[in-house]
């Protein structure tokens, strides 16, 4: 008779903990629940005040919307706001399924892929240059009847 697991609490550091389940649950204009950067908020309070209106928190009710409140770049008031709000942390084994959102919570991120991003590049060009010369010289040679 045991009921699924969708709270629990972690006494020594009083943190709640919620299962993405259950904020899937809780996706209307009377109950608006979602998860911002591994947190749980109910935003049902804020829906009327929401200065980007309230269609744009219902579209991501019950779901991640990390991407969705970053890619709009809140500003600080937005993100104390959003303070007030947390109800609780999404379950850390939950974390990694939902894993859009880089694990940091500081907004210095954004030093480190660049440079490996810019090999890459170089590399693969230089692949389609080799392939390109190789099917140039395949039908050079199939041109002049050349078999060598
Ligand atoms: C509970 C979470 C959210 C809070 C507390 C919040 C808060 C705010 C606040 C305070 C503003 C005013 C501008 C600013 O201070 O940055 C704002 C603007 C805006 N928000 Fe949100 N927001 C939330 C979630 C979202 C989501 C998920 C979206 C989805 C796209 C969104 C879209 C927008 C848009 C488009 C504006 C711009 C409105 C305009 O400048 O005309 N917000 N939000």
């Amino acid at each position: 008779m045991s009921e699924e697991k969708t709270t629990s609490v972690d006494a020594t550091a009083q943190k709640t903990f919620l299962t993405y389940e259950s904020v899937k649950s809780h996706t209307t204009q009377d109950d608006l629940w979602m998860v911002i950067h591994g947190k749980v908020y109910n935003c049902t309070k804020f829906i009327d005040e929401h200065p980007g209106g309230e269609e744009v928190l219902l579209d991501v009710g019950g779901l991640d919307a990390t991407d969705a409140f970053e890619d709009v770049g809140h500003s600080e008031e937005a993100r104390k706001i959003l303070d007030e709000l947390c109800i609780g942390e999404l379950d850390p084994s939950e974390v990694v399924s939902s894993a859009k959102s880089p694990s940091t919570s500081d907004s210095s991120v954004s030093t480190s892929s660049s440079g490996s991003g810019f090999f890459s590049y170089i590399a693969f060009a230089a692949v389609i240059v080799a392939v390109g010369y190789y099917v140039y010289m395949q039908s050079a040679n199939g041109a002049t009847g050349n078999p060598i």
